[in-house]
């Protein structure tokens, strides 16, 4: 291992980066341990404030771009170079943990630190970046900040979208970015020279092989739909059902279709409806209108792409008795990440003798929409379980100071090419 990387690694301070994470699972505490911290939130807003308080302490340059994806750069020695880039997410979902997306932030920030004290001197700038609304609970699709800066779609495309309170994302943005006038403001699509995402691995694979570190490859083939059933609302008691259109019953059977469509015995192929809105949404009230999530998830492009076209007419064909319409919200082809990347992160496991396990993502993270352009790569930690997106997520100190530990160490790597 290089030299400066030795002396910042061993800067990397175990104990300040589990303080930070306990700081910031404070903003939007829930009971058990959890976190609810919904995108361009009060509590996200907060977070971004306590984030630019321990930039301001290292002089770091701050920026934000029009979706609120926030930027932190530590100088590199080459003005006009492009910047290595690492980072992740501090939004939750509605019961998440204190881990999730905040680690590879907080990972990055400690890596920025580590270098800072070891005085470091890279050749190109390095950048912790705060992608906005990555977990999609609040405002939908997820990975909407990364996937606006690398121009998969533009922000016009996201700005009516609305929350369950009707509130929408033009509305919540607009809030949360004069919560941080000291941001210099950045257009989208800047380049980058490289980009590595640090999470916990949310999945049991690390924990039960006994390894630190995941070398992840790539990412897992993505799709949602909101689903909507237009029906009529009636008396529960009075109306017979040869009368009724009513949306919610037309909901399950198309939810049955949908889970048969998706039924793989090798356990491949994930399928979930995690999110309905019913109206009128009263015991006694046929339902007139339902709109329902379907997220489906596999590791083969075509067969997450034959899922996806199967929705539609699968869906018209299951309801019986209303109108249904179908909109695509998010097509995430599997993604392999960058092979210099990936070896950049597994010679500085190896160097650092921690063990560790190639591996690929069931989860989606802002990597995916990276990887388009630059080379990407991704460091996994172990958390206990496997388990995410629940309040009990959790993870070891060691384990995350690894991490961190590994980061720093590629991103130097990265930054002097
Ligand atoms: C990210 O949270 C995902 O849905 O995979
Ligand atoms: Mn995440
Ligand atoms: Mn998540």
């Amino acid at each position: 291992m290089r030299e400066d990387s030795c002396d910042a690694v061993n800067r990397v301070d175990q104990q300040r980066l589990w303080q930070r994470h306990m700081e910031m699972a404070r903003i939007g505490a829930i009971p058990n341990n959890g976190v609810n911290r919904a995108a361009l939130s009060r509590e996200d807003i907060a977070a971004r404030r306590l984030l630019l308080a321990w930039a301001r302490q290292r002089n770091f340059t701050v920026c934000v771009d029009g979706i609120g994806n926030l930027f932190l750069r530590r100088a590199g020695s080459d003005p006009n170079a492009a910047p290595v880039m690492t980072g992740s997410h501090m939004d939750s979902q509605p019961r998440g943990g204190r881990f999730d997306g905040i680690y590879g932030v907080l990972a990055g920030f400690e890596a920025l630190e580590a270098m800072d004290e070891a005085g470091v001197r890279t050749r190109r700038p390095i950048e912790v970046v705060a992608w906005t609304n990555e977990e999609g609970g609040r405002f939908q699709p997820c990975t909407m900040g990364s996937m606006v800066f690398t121009g998969a779609r533009p922000l016009a495309d996201v700005l009516d979208v609305t929350d369950n309170d009707g509130i929408t994302l033009r509305d919540a943005l607009a809030e949360t970015l004069a919560a941080t006038p000291e941001a210099t403001k950045r257009e989208f699509k800047m380049p980058a020279a490289g980009y590595i995402e640090a999470h916990i691995e949310q999945g049991p694979l690390l924990e039960n092989a006994g390894k630190t570190i995941g070398v992840v490859t790539g990412i897992q083939g993505l799709r949602w739909f909101n689903i909507e059933v237009f029906g009529k609302t009636d008396h529960a008691g009075t109306t017979p059902l040869a009368l009724r259109k009513d949306a919610l019953r037309d909901a399950i059977a198309i939810i049955d279709a949908l889970r048969d469509l998706a039924h793989d015995p090798a356990d491949a192929t994930r399928f979930t409806v995690g999110r309905m809105l019913v109206t009128p949404n009263s015991p006694n009230s046929v339902a007139s209108h339902v709109l329902f999530s379907v997220d489906l998830r596999h590791p083969d492009p075509k067969r997450i792409r034959g899922l996806g076209e199967a929705v539609g007419p699968l869906a018209r064909k299951a309801a019986k008795f209303c109108d249904v319409k179908v909109t695509p919200s998010l097509h995430d082809d599997p993604c392999a990440f960058d092979a210099n990347v990936i070896a950049a992160i597994e010679d500085a496991a190896k160097n650092l003798a921690l063990p560790h396990l190639r591996l690929p993502s069931g989860a989606s993270h802002d990597a995916m929409y990276m990887a388009r352009v630059c080379p990407t790569g991704m460091i996994f930690v172990p958390c206990e379980k496997g388990i995410s997106h629940n309040e009990a997520e959790n993870a070891k100190p060691a384990d995350l100071a690894a991490g961190a530990r590994v980061l720093t160490a590629a991103l130097i790597e990265l930054a002097n090419r």
